[in-house]
Order: structure tokens, then C-alpha cells, then sequence
């Protein structure tokens, strides 16, 4: 018998080995995706052999979770609630995907993974392993073990000589990768605490401390997709992860709120995305510039629904390609380059320019102009208030 986990050498992931192996006697091939987390990668191969696994396995998936998910969701514009910029929500179908992959070259019996049973990740991966292999068996520990909280895990993986990298008052629950850092559990359990943000903050600083003197920036798009920065051409991995220096330094991107989940609960997290917001931010207002009106009204829609697909892990499936379809379509014009000034916690434009605006200077202009004849509103406002005026009639007719 041979297990798949999906493993990330957190609390969870930790003790799963162990408890994998005492209670099914298999093997265990620890699978840890590369999602851009950085220092958390480091001594995981070493963790995972030395914790009982039989062999480790890393992909590395940055440029893939950039392509095919980060950037379609910018293309959306797609936020979940209004705050959210579904840092968590992207990486899980990546790796759901990636983790039936590997279980099928190594012939595993079942895939594995650490989430609980009251959040949404759990929903996330087993509906992306189900689009893959629809019969694959899903282990969810648990929802199955005796393992109650954070502290029975403590106390299992210390009887067991786990190695921890945490202790037990700092165990927020947290996820990283290259678009965000998110933070849960502890005191912002309680929404009516201020999150400690001094000691919470990993990307970045809060904006009291960002500098007194503002940073401009300036990105270039061109179909809706970032490819340069200050002028200078970067892959978007480089590109996410520049900004988010930037942007953390500044201390933009820090979202606190109160979601709610797929299983119907609420929860309270903290939230830090600095490059993704600049980049959310830079990309929105060059669609002011680069698609009409009724493109870009309809696309809010869009970007509604694709939020609520890639939250409640609904990614592979017709509509997601569909909607995808629809504002690839609308990103052909979306080319161009803004210039930004980011100011302790804020994003402020500072210009923008595209060879495809739709902005004309002319039409809007105060002055004199050939294609808008002012004495046509007077018929426009007469057709498009008429309404309102039978309204108006119909009331003083009763009275
Ligand atoms: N609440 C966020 C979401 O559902 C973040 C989840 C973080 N996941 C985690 N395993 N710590 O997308
Ligand atoms: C978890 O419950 O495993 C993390 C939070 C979530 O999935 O929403």
C-alpha cells in the first residue's frame, strides 16, 4: 500500500506520516508543492525521511501557478467578498492536480492531504484530484482521527519526536506562497481584536512604518498580462516577487476580514498581498483606458462569479473555461503602461499611457469638438428621461 501526501512540513503534514503509517501500515511519498513559499521549503526533504517517510518528492510550480492561475484571475480581476485576492484559493487546484499526477507514476493506492474538515481547502483539493481521478481514494485525516486540536497534535507529534518549527503560542495557522500570506486562528479568532500586527507581518511592515517618502513604479501590460517592470522585461514570477518587496516595504496589501466559507461558517484572516494588489490595482485602471464601457461593466459580473468559482474550488469545470474565454477576449486591447506612487499602505496613479486607449481627449475636452454635437443631448435627455417624466405625470394626475 502506497499513500500520496500532499506535504508542506507544517503542524499538520508533520504528524500525518506518522499517523499514515501506525494506522494503515503503508508507505508514505510525501509530495510537497513549490508554490513560491521560500524559507519553508528548506529541510523538508530531510523532515519528511527522517519523519517516516519513504520518499520526497518537490515540484517546482511557480511558473505554472503564475500562467495558468494567478494571471487569469488578474485578468478578471476577480476578489472575493471585495477584500480577497484568493491567495489560498489559486494554489489548491495546482496542486490537487499536480498531486494525482505524481500518484499516478508512483502507483499510489490513495492521496492524502491535511486540511480539516471545517475549512475550504479540503473542498479545493478533492474536487481538483476528482477532475483528475475521479475514483482515486481521498484520505482526510482529520476528519477521521482522535486528534482534536492544535494541542493534541503538539502533544502526538513531541510522544513521537517530531521535529517543530513552531511552539504553541505562536501557531497561527498560515499558509505562503508567491501571490500571499495568509493568517489564521489564535486572537483573530475573536473579530473584535486589532491583529498584533507588529509581530504578525512576514511580507512586509505596516504602513506607520513604511517610508515617509513615497516609491513610484511603473508596470507594463500587454494583453492584460504584466511583463515588465520600470521598463525593464521580467517572467512573472520575477515580476510577483519584485513587487511584493516593493509593496511590502510600503506596506501595501494587508487585508483583515471576516469571510465567509464554503461550509457555510464565518472566519476571520488576515490577509498579506503585496505585489498582488499593486498589480490588481495597476491592472484595473488600465481597462478604464483600454475597454468601452459596455465590456467593462459586464466583465464586473464576470469577475464575481469567477471569485465564487475559484473560492469554492469549482476550477476545473465548463464555466471556469468559459468565463475564461470571455475575458481573455476582453484583454486583447489591454495593453499599455501605468505609473504608480505607493505611499504607506496606498496605491496612487500616476499616469497611465496605451497605444490602444479609447480615451480621447478631444471628445472629453471642454473645448470645441467634431464628433460630439452638444444640441444632441437635448433629445438624448428627453428620450432617456421619459420615464421618469410619465412617472412624475401619473403621481400629479392621482394628487
Ligand atoms: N481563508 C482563506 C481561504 O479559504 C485562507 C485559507 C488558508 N489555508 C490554510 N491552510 N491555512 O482561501
Ligand atoms: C483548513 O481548515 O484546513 C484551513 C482553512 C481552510 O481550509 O479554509
Amino acid at each position: 500500500k502506497k499513500v500520496v501526501l500532499a506535504y508542506s512540513g507544517g503542524l499538520d503534514t508533520s504528524i500525518i506520516i506518522a499517523w499514515l503509517k501506525e494506522t494503515y501500515g503503508c508507505e508514505v511519498v510525501a509530495v510537497a508543492a513549490n508554490v513560491g513559499q521560500k524559507d519553508e521549503l528548506d529541510g523538508l526533504e530531510a523532515k519528511a525521511l527522517a519523519t517516516g517517510a519513504s520518499q520526497y518528492i518537490e515540484l517546482d510550480l511557480k511558473k505554472e501557478f503564475v500562467e495558468d492561475f494567478i494571471f487569469p484571475a488578474v485578468k478578471a480581476n476577480a476578489v472575493y467578498e471585495g477584500k480577497y485576492l484568493l491567495g489560498t484559493s489559486l494554489a489548491r487546484p495546482i496542486i490537487g492536480k499536480k498531486l494525482v499526477e505524481v500518484a499516478k507514476e508512483v502507483g499510489a493506492d490513495a492521496i492524502c492531504h491535511g486540511c480539516t474538515g471545517k475549512g475550504n481547502d479540503q473542498v479545493r483539493f478533492e474536487l481538483a484530484i476528482k477532475a483528475f481521478a475521479p475514483d482515486m481514494p481521498i484520505i482526510a485525516p482529520w476528519r477521521v482521527w482522535d486528534i482534536k486540536s492544535r494541542d493534541d497534535e503538539i502533544d502526538y507529534a513531541e510522544a513521537r519526536n517530531i521535529p517543530l518549527k513552531i511552539n504553541r503560542e505562536t501557531n497561527y495557522s498560515k499558509d505562503k506562497n508567491l501571490w500571499h500570506l495568509s493568517h489564521e486562528g489564535l486572537d483573530l479568532e475573536d473579530p473584535a481584536n486589532e491583529p498584533k500586527y507588529d509581530e504578525i507581518l512576514e511580507l512586509g511592515v505596516s504602513p506607520e512604518q513604511a517610508p515617509d517618502k513615497p516609491t513610484y513604479i511603473e508596470i507594463t501590460f500587454e494583453k492584460g498580462i504584466p511583463v515588465a517592470l520600470n521598463g525593464e522585461k521580467m517572467d512573472g514570477v520575477a515580476l510577483i516577487e519584485a513587487l511584493n518587496k516593493v509593496g511590502g516595504a510600503n506596506g501595501i496589501g494587508i487585508i483583515d476580514m471576516v469571510e465567509n466559507r464554503l461550509v457555510g461558517m464565518k472566519s476571520r484572516g488576515v490577509y498579506e498581498t503585496p505585489g498582488g494588489t499593486i498589480l490588481y490595482k495597476a491592472h484595473a485602471d488600465l481597462e478604464e483606458i483600454t475597454i468601452d464601457k459596455y465590456t467593462q461593466h459586464f466583465k464586473q459580473k464576470i469577475a464575481l462569479e469567477l471569485a465564487d468559482i475559484l473560492y469554492n474550488g469549482y476550477w476545473y469545470s465548463p464555466l471556469t473555461e468559459a468565463l475564461n474565454a470571455f475575458v481573455d477576449k476582453t484583454q486583447e486591447n489591454v495593453n499599455g503602461t501605468v505609473k504608480l506612487k505607493l505611499y504607506k499602505g496606498n496605491i496612487i496613479g500616476a499616469g497611465m499611457t496605451s497605444d490602444s486607449t479609447l480615451y480621447s481627449e478631444q471628445t472629453a475636452s471642454f473645448g470645441e469638438d467634431e464628433d460630439y454635437n452638444q444640441a444632441d443631448s437635448a433629445g438624448f435627455i428627453n428620450l432617456y428621461g421619459l420615464p421618469i417624466k410619465m412617472i412624475a405625470q401619473a403621481k400629479a394626475k392621482k394628487a
